[in-house]
This record gives structure tokens, sequence and C-alpha cells, in this order.
């Protein structure tokens, strides 16, 4: 029974790339309950001759296989206690329904549509449900949101044409974790060169959460004034996905130029400092030498008397 499910498992992981996962409806996208409520996830696929909807609940440790329903057949597992209504036929709804919520019912849930065997064709999967069962001393909050600017220190080599800024956005202080993380550079999302965090982290009082995401650009992009940097934190709030966002513009690098100035001043005034006393000292060496010559050879003249 393992084995067949990981089969399917990894069978449909296989294909999710492909168009037909397109024809999977799953909704909603993101819910949120309180212990003892109940959870319903519908599940819709417009694939012929397809007639099984599978149910999966993803945990950041497992995915467990919940069961399945076969046209009007449902067939939960067996100590997995969810239901499970409708039909599995091309056009119908499925419906889990996950009564009693535990905080342990928080996960993601996943239906995919597959044809009963033996014709062995690709299970495609939902876009999933992520549901969160809401710990009774935390309160819906949504993040907030900064952009910190790149440090000055970061690949300071003025000729490198390859050098990059990195900007660093931080959402912190929300709960719980249903955010999602976007950049826009002059208003257009960016994709390049952005690197988010896997999962939000609980922060270290354990109430919060907190996600940080990286944009690497041009450092020639950065150092023009005129151009703003967005970050933007979906966060839902239990009925609505709210956007919280936060930018900065960029430096024109002429503050760096003044910058270099000031250094290069300094640097050149400690070089003549340097020589300076350099020259002072040989001069003082120069006199002992001379000085030392002649006291010899005045010692030397009054011998030869
Ligand atoms: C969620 O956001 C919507 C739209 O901004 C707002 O009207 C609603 O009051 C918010 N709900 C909660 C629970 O904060």
């Amino acid at each position: 029974m393992i084995l067949l499910f990981i089969c399917i498992t990894f069978n449909s992981i296989l294909v999710s790339g492909s168009s037909l996962s397109e024809q999977v409806y799953q909704t909603p996208a993101d819910m949120y309950n309180t212990p003892g409520g109940k959870a319903e996830i519908n599940c819709s696929h417009s694939i012929q001759s397809y007639d099984r909807i599978l149910w999966y609940k993803q945990t950041e440790r497992q995915l467990q296989f919940l069961g399945y329903m076969l046209a009007n057949i449902r067939n939960p597992e067996n100590g997995v206690n969810v239901k499970m209504e409708g039909s599995a036929n091309k056009g119908q709804t499925c419906t889990l329904i996950i009564e009693e919520l535990q905080l342990n019912s928080s996960a993601v849930y996943f239906c995919a549509a597959d044809r009963e065997r033996p014709y062995n064709e690709p299970a495609y999967f939902g876009q999933g449900t992520k549901l969160t069962v809401l710990e009774k001393d935390k309160e819906i909050t949504g993040p907030s949101v900064k952009v910190l600017q790149p440090s000055p220190k970061e690949c300071k080599n003025e000729k490198d044409k390859q050098r990059k800024k990195t900007l660093v956005c931080v959402a912190k202080d929300f709960y719980p974790d249903h955010v999602s993380v976007s950049w826009e550079i002059n208003g257009q999302n960016v994709t390049n060169g952005v690197a988010t965090d896997e999962a939000a982290q609980l922060m270290p009082e354990k109430k919060f959460y907190q996600i940080t995401s990286r944009l690497r650009v041009p450092a020639k992009d950065w150092e023009n004034s005129d151009n703003e940097f967005k970050c933007i934190v979906n966060f839902f709030n239990k009925t609505h996905t709210v956007p919280y966002t936060d930018s900065i513009y960029g430096e024109a690098v002429t503050t760096t130029n003044v910058m270099t100035r000031e250094k290069y001043v300094k640097i050149t005034q400690a070089a003549k400092l340097t020589y300076s006393v350099f020259i002072a000292k040989s001069c003082i060496y120069g006199a002992f030498v001379v000085f030392l010559v002649w006291k010899l050879q005045g010692s030397k003249g009054k011998q030869n008397y």
C-alpha cells in the first residue's frame, strides 16, 4: 500500500509541471480557523475520462495520503479523520471535510486527479490549500516591511563592470505565516536575481514570524537615484490577501565620487607627510654624516701637525 502510494506520488510530482495540471482547480488557496472548527476544501478537474481525486496532507515533515474519491465512491484511509463528499468525475466538485480541527491540522492540503488503474495515466495536482488552525493566544497580524539598502562595502571596485548590489527586504512580526514576497523596480515586477527564504521562521520569542528576501541588481541600477526598488509582501488576513510594501530609491554615484575624492585627498596628504618625514630624516642623517666627516678630517689634520 505504502509502495503504491509512493509510486503515485512520485509519478504525480514528475508530471505536475505539465499544462494539464492547470485543469485541476482547488479552492481556497488560504484558510484560517480556530480549534474545534471545520474546514472544507474543494477540488474539481476538466480532464477527459479522469474519475478519481486523491487527497494529501503536507507538513514540514511528511506527505500523508488521506484517501481518494472514485467517481461517487468515497475511500478515506483508515484512521484518518476526514470526510469526502461530491464526485470525482470531470466537471464535478469533490470536497474534503476536516472536522474537529486541532493545531496539528495546520498543513498544506493537495488534491490530485487521475484515472483509476489499470490505465496508469499520470496524476495532476491542484494548487494546494494552506490551512492554519490559529493558536488561542495569537492574533492575526500583518507584517511590518522594510527594505535595507546595499552595504557600501559590497563590491567597491568601481572598475568592475560585473559588480552587483544586494537589497534585503525584511518582513517581520506577522502571524500566521501566509505570506508571499515579490519585488518591483519602477513598478515592474522582477524575478531575476531574487532569492526568498524557503519558509517564514518563528522569531525567538515564538510569537511572530519573519521572512527575508534578497534582490541582486547590477550596481549601475542601484547607483541611479531615479530607480525605485519596492518589496511587496502579500499577507492573507482571513478574508483578503493584502499587500504590505516598502520601497527605497537608488543612490546616485556622485555621492560615492565625493567620498572617493575625499579619500584620495586624505591618502595623498598622508603620502606627502610620510615623504616629508622621510626627506627630513635623510637631511638630518646627511647633516650628521657631513658633521662626522668634518670632525674626522679635523682630528686627522690635528694629528698631522
Ligand atoms: C482584511 O483586509 C480587508 C481589505 O483590506 C479589510 O477590509 C478587512 O477588514 C481585513 N480583515 C481583517 C480580519 O483584518
